[in-house]
């Protein structure tokens, strides 16, 4: 891999790039919150190098497209794109087009010879140096850096918000990851895992704060292996530095991502179930039901310690839903595995799940020494039925809040009706109910009627006086 153990280059000063690029910068964001994450970091560096960002994508001088690598069909889904922007570019001389991301990562070079629409190439830790690239681009020259850093955590850029709600917003914790899932992409493309300083999450958040955001959401890809061993703070793990966050911060909900089942530790549990204002959900990727197949992917626990740490997180915390990620058909699942994970998911009863068929990704650790051998149509079968099931379980999970009163914090409109809000409540379930004069910010107790498969149905219990 090709990774530097040193700091990247800061530009100690800005570029100024108006005149070297044809207008403002467009932004497509393909994969996982982090990108999300990532883009506002993106368009916050342009910014200070007088480039701006728009929103229309006729408008653009610049177009990046921020790219996922985690399944083939992420990847397709960019190369489709790419198409379409090659066309603009015939019909606009100059507009610059550039990959950034995990593809980028992943793809390096390969990318600038087969695609030779694209101008640029910029993997995640080499973001600060955009603005030379691009300049380098804007000659005619191809550009690339897909630099790995041990270090790069873009701690002291404030994002530029791309949410229109203004109420909830992500803050990057960490970058990268160690632990090398054998079927997963993400060590490769975005290096070694570390940290970020919390003076400047708290920072962070303490900006979103006087901004009139009302909720965090703190991102990594494995957020309970947090950790900060500088002197001068009493922060070292996560769960200091969620309950630092939180005690700060009081008017704030804090939700983080994702919780890697291995590293959830009880002393997590408890300082969830002693603050109100971090909410009660935990991502807890279970990926198999089948230890065998939890062994060959390399997660590090078994199915019993996996439901060892549900049980924890049910005695611990009243009231914590439950979300997970499950994989169907990965590399020798059996029949018997499979009913395994099935089994698992009634045991666990998750509110949520995303489920994905298995997809070999290159150089990986499956890819390398385990045979995708299990046919197309069997994963499909075994994704349905494990997508039916858990259909089942939400709707399990929702019945039980029928009558139940929730405090709601509104993030919008909802699409059906002007009339109707909607938010979230703790545990992360959609909530919709009429406006009754209460706006996006507002935290509103809703009491629960209904419930359709998406989304739960109820009116708000007090008035705007007696809201929060
Ligand atoms: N860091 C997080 C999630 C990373 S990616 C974690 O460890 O839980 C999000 C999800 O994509 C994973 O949880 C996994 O379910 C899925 N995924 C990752 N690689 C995949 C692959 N090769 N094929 C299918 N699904 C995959
Ligand atoms: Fe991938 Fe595993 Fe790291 Fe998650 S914990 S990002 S699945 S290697
Ligand atoms: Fe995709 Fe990269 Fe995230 S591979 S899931 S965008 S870390």
């Amino acid at each position: 891999m090709n990774m530097s153990s040193k700091k990247q280059h800061i530009s100690p000063a800005t570029i100024n790039l108006t005149s070297s690029s044809s207008g403002p910068v467009y932004i497509e964001t393909y994969g996982c919150q982090m990108n999300v994450s990532d883009s506002e970091v993106v368009i916050s560096i342009m910014k200070e190098n007088g480039i701006h960002h728009t929103t229309d994508i006729e408008n653009a001088g610049i177009i990046l497209i921020n790219t996922c690598s985690i399944r083939e069909n992420a990847e397709q889904r960019v190369w489709g794109r790419l198409d379409v922007f090659r066309q603009m570019k015939m019909k606009k001389p100059g507009l610059l087009v550039g990959i950034i991301g995990c593809m980028a990562e992943r793809l390096k070079e390969d990318l600038l010879e087969s695609k030779k629409l694209v101008d640029l190439v910029i993997g995640p830790d080499a973001y600060r140096e955009l603005p030379s690239l691009l300049k380098e681009a804007g000659t005619g020259q191809k550009a690339i850096n897909v630099l790995l850093s041990r270090e790069e955590t873009y701690a002291d850029i404030s994002p530029v918000r791309t949410d229109n709600n203004g109420v909830s917003a992500f803050v990057s914790i960490m970058r990268g990851c160690n632990n090398f899932c054998s079927y997963c992409v993400v060590p490769y493309t975005r290096g070694r895992e570390r940290s970020r300083d919390p003076g400047s999450v708290l920072r962070e958040i303490g900006e979103l704060s006087e901004a009139g955001y009302r909720e965090v959401t703190l991102l990594g890809q494995n957020v309970n292996s947090y950790y900060w061993n500088n002197t001068g703070t009493a922060i070292t793990d996560f769960s200091d530095l969620l309950e630092k966050a939180a005690h700060e911060y009081p008017g704030i909900r804090m939700r983080f991502s994702t919780s890697h089942p291995r590293d959830i530790s009880d002393k997590l549990l408890y300082t969830i179930t002693r603050t109100p204002n971090i909410c009660k959900h935990i991502h807890l990727p279970v990926q198999s039901g089948s230890s065998r197949i939890l062994q060959l992917m390399n997660r590090g626990y078994s199915r019993e310690q996996y439901l060892e740490r549900v049980a924890a997180i049910r005695r611990i915390i009243k009231d914590c839903s439950i979300s997970t990620d499950i994989i169907a058909g990965f590399c020798s699942e059996t029949g018997d595995d499979h009913r395994q994970t099935l089994s698992l998911m009634e045991e666990a009863v998750y509110d949520f799940a995303f489920m994905f068929k298995y997809s070999e990704r290159p150089d990986t650790r499956a890819a390398n020494n385990l045979p995708d051998d299990v046919p197309e149509d069997v994963k499909s079968r075994r994704l349905k039925e494990i997508i039916t099931l858990q259909g089942k379980l939400s709707a399990k999970s929702k019945k039980g809040d029928l009558g139940k009163t929730f405090e709601v914090l509104v993030e919008g409109t909802s699409k059906k009706s002007d009339n109707e809000l909607f938010g979230r409540n703790s545990q992360n379930k959609v909530v919709v109910f009429p406006a009754n004069g209460f706006k996006p910010g507002d935290y509103v107790n809703v009491n629960i009627l209904r419930h359709t498969s998406a989304t739960l149905i109820g009116v708000p219990v007090c008035d705007l006086e007696g809201g929060k």
